[in-house]
């Protein structure tokens, strides 16, 4: 299908919405501004706010709970909100009812019509809305065409995979004319190797309609694959929203490092341009200017961004960590992880002051030194030869310093006390 004649099944999305001047930028599709949910006393949602841009593909990635579902129903005017606002294509929403604003939202189970074709599924909607025959016929063919299921129009739902029955609902939504698109979990139900295909073939499809998009997701993957960006919910709090490069490789506080892929957390303190960990020092002149002498901190850093030295020799742009010896090697695919621990002697704490590093790794007794996971590509691995009981230089090519809030206590100042609310 050629792109103009895409066009003719959405209209232009860019043109359609608010008059000129109401619009602050021309690009936004959909604001949610401060947006706040209880359900009962039950904080669901607080201050939630983010903007869609035209043809935008935005991934909502939390835990189950945090409140992504809700938000997609507010969005969808399916939910009221408590407090703030819901902005498509320029024009206030929040008081109106959920047919009219060109919402489309394709859920998990996406529940087609059972005894209808894929044909009259994707049709039904314009049929209940009386569009002349010669019209619905020309739209399904394309849409049809759009979604690959040339060969399964004259099938029912039960005949189809998962994979191409989750096709025909994103078809049926697209008739519509959507002006947002909402996906809840849509490929919740399929297995591993159709969910990579699926999501592949959707953000294609969708970069190719120009529609603004919502992803609600919990697979941490499925959100850097899809996303344009990413926001990162945290029991009803938006913790960070970016590319996925941001939030991946510039997390913004612990929870969005470690939901977001694997991350190794040690405590330390702010020491003349260096990050000082127990006995160790890494010198970190950028990453440490935002925070005082002495602070203490956590120095956050992934797997793959340790690099194991057996000569002490380290590659430019790797900044020398301490020592360690290798504790436990496994292959896992495409690529080696490796345990390390790190010779790490606590500097005495002052009297009342924390312990001054740690770890978060579970399940493993105290020994002497900290442990910490590596990953190695297969052909570094290869080349370098590691084996159990070697003792390493450890480098690190990146890393972020993060204030040093224990995770209870970094939520302090965002904890929700219902009494004084409204
Ligand atoms: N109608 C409701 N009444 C009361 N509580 C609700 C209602 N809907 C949702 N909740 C609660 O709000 C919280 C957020 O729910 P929501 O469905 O938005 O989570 P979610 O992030 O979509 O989770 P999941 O990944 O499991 O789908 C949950 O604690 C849920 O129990
Ligand atoms: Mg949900």
């Amino acid at each position: 299908m050629r792109p103009e004649e895409i066009t003719t099944i959405f209209g232009n999305n860019a043109s359609n919405g608010a008059p000129e001047g109401e619009r602050s930028e021309t690009t936004v599709a959909a604001s949610v501004r401060s947006v706040s949910k209880k359900f009962k006393k039950t904080v669901v949602l607080e201050d939630i706010d983010f903007d869609i841009a035209e043809g935008e593909s935005l991934v909502l990635l939390g835990a189950s709970g945090s409140g992504k579902t809700t938000i997609l129903r507010i969005i969808a005017g399916l939910e009221e909100p408590d407090t703030g606002r819901v902005i498509l294509h320029g024009k206030d929403v929040t008081e109106l009812p959920a047919r009219e604003r060109g919402v489309g939202v394709i859920f998990q189970n996406y529940a087609l019509f059972p005894r209808m074709t894929v044909e009259r599924n994707i049709g039904y909607g314009m049929r209940i809305r009386h569009r002349p025959r010669k019209e619905i016929r020309k739209k399904v063919g394309e849409l049809i065409e759009l979604v690959g299921l040339e060969e399964h129009r004259k099938k029912y739902p039960s005949q189809l995979s998962g994979g191409q029955q989750q096709r025909v609902a994103i078809a049926r939504t697209l008739a519509y004319k959507p002006q947002v698109l909402l996906f809840d979990e849509p490929f919740g139900a399929l297995d591993a190797q159709t969910r990579v295909r699926l999501r592949r073939e959707i953000r294609a499809l969708l970069k190719r309609i120009n529609v603004p998009s919502l992803f609600i997701t919990h697979d941490q993957e499925e959100a850097l694959e899809l996303g344009d960006r990413i926001a990162v919910l945290n029991a009803g709090r938006l913790e960070q929203i970016g590319t996925p490069d941001e939030v991946y490789n510039r997390p913004e506080t612990e929870y969005v490092a470690t939901f977001l892929g694997a991350a190794n957390l040690l405590l330390g303190v702010v020491s003349r341009g260096d990050v000082e960990i127990g006995t160790a020092i890494i010198p970190a002149p950028v990453e440490t200017a935002r925070f005082r002498e002495g602070q203490a901190i956590k120095l956050v850093f992934r797997p793959e961004d340790v690099y194991i030295s057996r000569t002490g020799e380290l590659p430019d742009g790797c900044r020398r960590l301490t020592n360690g010896v290798i504790e436990e090697i496994r292959f896992v695919g495409a690529y080696e992880r490796l345990t390390l621990r790190l010779d790490l002697v606590a500097r005495q704490p002052a009297e009342g002051e924390p312990v001054l590093y740690n770890v978060a790794l579970a399940g493993r007794e105290k020994r002497t030194g900290v442990p910490i996971v590596a990953t190695r590509p297969k052909p570094e691995a290869n080349a370098n030869l590691l084996t159990v009981g070697d003792r390493v230089a450890v480098g690190l090519t990146a890393f972020r310093v993060l204030a040093n809030y224990a995770l209870a206590s970094e939520r302090a100042g965002r904890l929700v006390d219902t009494s004084k609310r409204r």
